[in-house]
């Protein structure tokens, strides 16, 4: 009898867990492609030892595709007939990496052909990001397939933007199933990476019509900003003043003296009374309290809404859908 109430509750529990957790899988990809790992890394190694950004925009595409319809590989699709790209959003207007999934995807299809999606290169290649570059590892979960479609009107409502108070920026990940420990953890890979003057310079006077700058920005860091953006609005400033490739906890110290880059960044810490202020200070306090959460958090990012089993698609070029799978000449057999 006790056994059986075992097995009910297991099987309550099992209906209980979101089906994204129930299907993504750390091994998931051990018989079909046991290299994955390493080939992933290798190629992220390359593409970092040539651009010290690429690991900042490969993280930062894996956040945009989880965003809108899941960890779907949806916002590497290009314009084509019937798809209207994600790319085409304002909040992923001039976003850079595409050629480095690109890269990573061409070396993944040639030690294993048709087999991992360019969803799951996006989260894999984000560990490495941030491993290489000085920041925590994790076992990433694997599984998911990629979309036939992009959402781009989904794009233009969910993807946050710097511009957003502390209470818009959570509605946004709450809408995703991310909590505010997340929204903390997750803005801390602005640890790393550049973004440019026109997300951040009208902090510098007249904030929100108050004819003064943002009083959250300190001021002699305003000047240095000021410094590298009389180049232009798409003059581009490190994130992390300090350690800027670096993946550490200083965006936490900084925010604690006010040199977070974006408005929505330093309201982590700036907005009064806010609960994420306790969660910015035990960040900042702690670099294990900090990587801890961020992995968790990762992984909670990457469990959103993937298409899993024969949903979606393996694509073999991942700016593109497959073509249709009628067989004959000139068709894709996918
Ligand atoms: C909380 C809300 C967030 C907002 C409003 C935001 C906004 C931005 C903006 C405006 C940029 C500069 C883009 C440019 O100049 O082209 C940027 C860059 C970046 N974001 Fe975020 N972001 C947020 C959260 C995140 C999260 C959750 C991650 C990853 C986990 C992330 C990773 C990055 C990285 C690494 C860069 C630098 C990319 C590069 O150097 O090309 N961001 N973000």
């Amino acid at each position: 009898m006790a056994s059986a109430n075992a097995v009910a509750f297991f099987f309550f529990v099992a209906l209980l867990l979101p089906a994204s957790l129930a299907q993504l899988s750390e091994n998931f990809y051990d018989k079909t492609c046991p290299t994955l790992p390493n080939i992933v890394r290798a190629a992220v190694k390359k593409a970092i030892d040539s651009d010290v950004r690429a690991g900042a925009k490969l993280i930062r595409l894996h956040f945009h595709d989880c965003f809108v319809n899941g960890c779907d590989g949806s916002v590497l699709l290009v314009d084509a007939p019937g798809i209207i790209s994600e790319l085409n959003s304002p909040g992923n207007e001039g976003i850079q990496g595409l050629e480095i999934v690109d890269a990573i995807k061409a070396d993944v299809e040639r030690g294993c052909p048709g087999v991992v999606s360019c969803a799951d290169i996006l989260a894999q290649a984000s560990k490495d990001s941030v491993n290489l570059q000085g920041g925590p590892s994790w076992r990433v979960l694997h599984g998911r397939r990629d979309s036939r479609i992009a959402n781009k009107t989904g794009a233009d409502a969910n993807l946050a933007s710097p511009f957003e108070t502390l209470v818009q920026l959570k509605a946004k990940f709450a809408a995703v199933g991310l909590g505010t420990t997340d929204l903390v953890a997750l803005s801390g890979a602005h640890t790393f990476g550049r973004s440019r003057c026109r997300f951040f310079s009208h902090r510098f006077s007249n904030f929100n019509n108050t004819g003064s700058p943002d009083p959250s920005l300190n001021p002699s860091y305003r000047q240095v900003l000021e410094g590298v953006c009389s180049a232009g609005p798409d003059t581009r400033a490190n994130f992390d003043p300090t350690t800027p490739d670096v993946f550490d906890k200083n965006y936490y110290t900084n925010l604690k003296v006010g040199k977070g880059l974006l408005q929505s960044d330093q309201e982590l810490f700036s907005t009064p009374g806010a609960d994420t202020i306790a969660i910015v200070d035990s960040f900042a306090d702690r670099e294990g309290t900090f990587f801890k959460e961020f992995r968790q958090s990762m992984i909670n990012m990457g469990n959103i809404k993937p298409l899993t089993g024969s949903s979606g698609e393996i694509r073999r070029n991942c700016a593109r859908v497959n073509a249709a799978r009628i067989g004959g000449e000139g068709h894709d057999v996918m």
